[in-house]
Parts: C-alpha cells; structure tokens; sequence
C-alpha cells in the first residue's frame, strides 16, 4: 500500500511509543518454560511479538493476549514444551528464529522452524553451527537457511566465542545452556543488548555477564515475573529523528527504555548537536526507563563506529536520514551486520536517499553520506522492511515537495500504529 507523506509546519506533540520489541518477545517465550503465571504489560502487539506468541502456543504454552496489550502466559514450567504437531513460522521475526532454535535445541523433540522470503534469506548457522556442537542435532538449507529442522536434548555445556557480536545468537545459545549437563560459557567480541541476561536473572536463572563474557549455569527451572515493557527506543529513534531534524518541531517520548546496550541513538544524534532531555529516570523490572524530549537543533555531520554503531544499528537507516539533513559529511562504519537485516540495509538506505538526491557514497560496512540539509521527495520503497518505511516517512517529512511510501504496511511488524501516531502530531498523511 502507497502512504502520500506531505512536508509539515510544526510538530509539538506527545507520542507514547509502543513495547520493546527485544524484551516483548523474551517474555513470551521464557514465561512460557516457567512455573506459574505472569501478566506482562505494554507487550508490542507487532506482527513479529504475535509470531513469538503462535510459536509457543504450538509448544504447548498458554498465552492470552487483550486488547489493552497485556499479555498472560501460562507457563509449562521448564520441561514442559510439547513436539509441535506442524512447522513452526517465525514469519519475518529473526529473534523469533534464532531464539526458539536455541530453545528447541534443548527439547528432546523434532521441531521445524521457517519464515517468510526474508527471513528465509537470512543466515542462521551462525546459531546452528555452536548449538551442533553442544549435541543438538541441526539441519537446515544449504546449511545456513530456513527452514531448520532440530532434534534437541541431551546438551552438554560449550565455551563458545561468537564471531559476531549478536544479542539473537547469544540468547540462542544462553537458552540452549540452561538445558545442559554443565555450565557454559559465551564470549562476545563486543557486548550487545543485553535484555535476555537480565530477565533470566530476574527469574531465577545464573546468568553471569563480566565484560563480554557471559556465565550460564544449568537451570532446574524459572520462576514467572510480571513485567511492565518499557518503550521501544527503536521506535521512538523515528520520533527522535523527526523532531532533532525539522526546524520547527518538539516531541516528548514517555517511558522509553534506555538500556545501555541499546542509547547509541541518543549518543549518535547528540553527537551531531540534537537537544535531547532525559529525565525521570526509573527502573521497570530491571530495565532503566526515562522520559524523552526531543526539540530542533541545526545538525552537523559526524562519525559514527564501534560500540556506538552496535547499540545503533536498528536505528542507522533513520540515522542516514538525519545525517542527510545535517550539515556536513557522516560516516557510518563498522555496520556490515546491516547487510543481512530485514533487507540489506546498507544497499536499500543507500539507493533511498540517493532517490531523495543525497550524495551517499555505499562501503562494504557503512556509508559516508554528504549532508545537503534538504531531501528531494520522491517515491520510495519500503523493500518490505518495516525500518525502512518509518525512516522514508520522516524523510518525507522533511523533504521538499510530497514522498510516497511503497509498501507502508511494513511498519506493522514493529509499530502498528505508526502512521495513526504520524497524523496524530499534525503530519499531513494521506494512504
Ligand atoms: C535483536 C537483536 C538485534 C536487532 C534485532 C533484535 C534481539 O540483532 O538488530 O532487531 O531482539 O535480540 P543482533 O542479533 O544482530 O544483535
């Protein structure tokens, strides 16, 4: 479906974003191999979380979800997952994926898992390949690809370091060591978020992290925990963008959750001389929480790499964006996990604001974008990547003359309500 997105005036408003995706999709499934009950609220009812949710129900969980966006789950308790009687589909969902492949490794059943055409494309032996190793048994296409067939059990303990620092393989493979005859260990080459430590912590489980090692000793079982989500920064980086970027804009994001292993677009953007006000600073469940204010400054380009990009990297091709608008060049290293996202960011990023009449110039791991301070509009494509469609629509925002969004539909695997939030500050927005 084509959203027409007009430049707009003023933007003043209030947006209260939706759950974080990493840590609605760990609720579902760890309260699942708990004992007794939990409610989490504010869960994101993106079709992604309701992939997690289909999953666990077909291994036997309970989980009801209400329109309010609480989740209940009944958990099965730690070994009381059934063998799925069908495939199970993960859809576009990689934490989906590589998180229940973890999870099955440990499962003394036959599962399958597959997803959609993307998902499909993206690598996964980089999960299958230590979970081999700790005895499951894995097969998938071509080695690397979905679907991915696991007969699990009988796992022993594994000192692995992970050639990629990636918080869906860690979590695999932290589930996979609960379910093993002796402890594990994980070392990263760099430590990324960091939700699946803390709520296995707040549950019960010994997960250790010192610097980029992670301890996991056995589990006997996990207690359930109640759990308020915090928002997704990841959604509201699009808001954090809008309002730094447009001359004329303030907007005040409630409740986002800034974990430190998830504020490099807070560090990015005030780097490139954004006002951003975090205030009320407060801890749900383990995870901190604060309120956002986001008002408009004149950008100036910067450069962006390391931990700072890691703690970014959902939130570059929105960056790209602001950096287009800024004044001066950005450069954008050390991303070249971008290149097997939802789309290959890097290349669908680049070939979107060289339509908008950016000079971007593409690197095997980045991109170096000359600010112009001003977009071109013109019809983009969201390639089918939910980020993409959110990042096109603030262009569009900004832009001289009108932007039209192919295929704004993706934005319903993370932010559903996004273009009714978009209309809502004042956006002229038109499906
Ligand atoms: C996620 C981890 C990140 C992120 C993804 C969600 C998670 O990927 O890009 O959207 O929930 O664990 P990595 O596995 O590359 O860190």
């Amino acid at each position: 479906m084509n959203v027409t997105v007009r430049p707009a005036g003023r933007i003043r408003g209030t947006v209260h974003v939706p759950g974080d995706k990493s840590i609605s999709h760990r609720a579902a499934i760890f309260n699942s191999i708990a004992d007794g009950e939990a409610e989490i609220r504010g869960f994101l009812q993106g079709d992604d979380c309701l992939a997690t949710v289909e999953c666990m129900r077909a291994l036997g969980a309970d989980l009801l979800l209400d329109e309010a966006g609480t989740l209940r789950v009944r958990g099965v308790g730690f070994r009381g997952l059934k063998e799925p009687e069908t495939v199970l589909d993960a859809q576009n969902s990689g934490t989906t994926m590589r998180l229940l492949t973890g999870l099955l490794a440990g499962q003394p059943f036959f599962s399958v898992l597959t997803g959609d055409e993307s998902l499909r494309r993206r690598p996964m032996a980089r999960v299958l390949q230590p979970l081999r190793a700790m005895g499951a048994t894995c097969l998938a296409r071509d080695q690397d690809y979905a679907p991915i067939g696991i007969l699990g059990g009988g796992l022993f303990g594994c000192s692995y370091r992970t050639p990629v620092a990636s918080a869906q393989v860690k979590s695999s493979l932290i589930l996979a060591a609960l379910y093993a005859d002796s402890a594990s260990t994980i070392i990263e080459p760099s430590v990324s978020r960091d939700h699946t430590e803390r709520m296995l912590r707040a549950m019960g489980a010994h997960v250790m992290a010192d610097g980029t090692t992670i301890h996991v000793s056995p589990a006997e079982s996990l207690d359930a925990v109640d759990l308020r989500v915090p928002g997704d920064i990841s959604a509201a980086a699009f808001w954090m963008v809008l309002a730094a970027a447009h001359p004329d804009a303030e907007i005040t994001l409630p409740a986002v959750g800034i974990n430190p292993t998830r504020t490099g677009v807070i560090e990015a953007l005030r780097a490139m001389g954004a006002a951003i006000e975090v205030t009320e600073e407060r801890n749900w469940g383990g995870e901190p929480v604060a309120d956002i204010t986001v008002r408009s400054a004149g950008l100036t380009g910067a450069e962006f790499g390391g931990q700072t990009v890691l703690s970014a990297m959902d939130e570059v091709p929105v960056l790209a964006v602001a950096a287009a608008l800024a004044k001066g060049r950005t450069v954008i290293r050390d991303a070249e996990e971008l290149r097997v996202k939802e789309s290959d960011r890097i290349a669908t990023v680049v070939a979107g604001l060289r339509r908008m009449g950016v000079e971007v110039e593409e690197r095997p791991d980045g991109m170096v974008i000359e600010g112009a301070g001003r977009l071109q509009g013109t019809v983009l494509d969201s390639d089918a990547d939910h980020r993409l469609a959110m990042a096109w629509a603030v262009a569009g925002l900004v832009a001289g003359g009108e932007t039209v969004v192919a295929g704004s539909e993706a934005v319903d695997i993370s932010y559903p309500e996004f273009w009714r939030e978009l209309r809502a500050l004042g956006a002229d927005v038109v499906a």
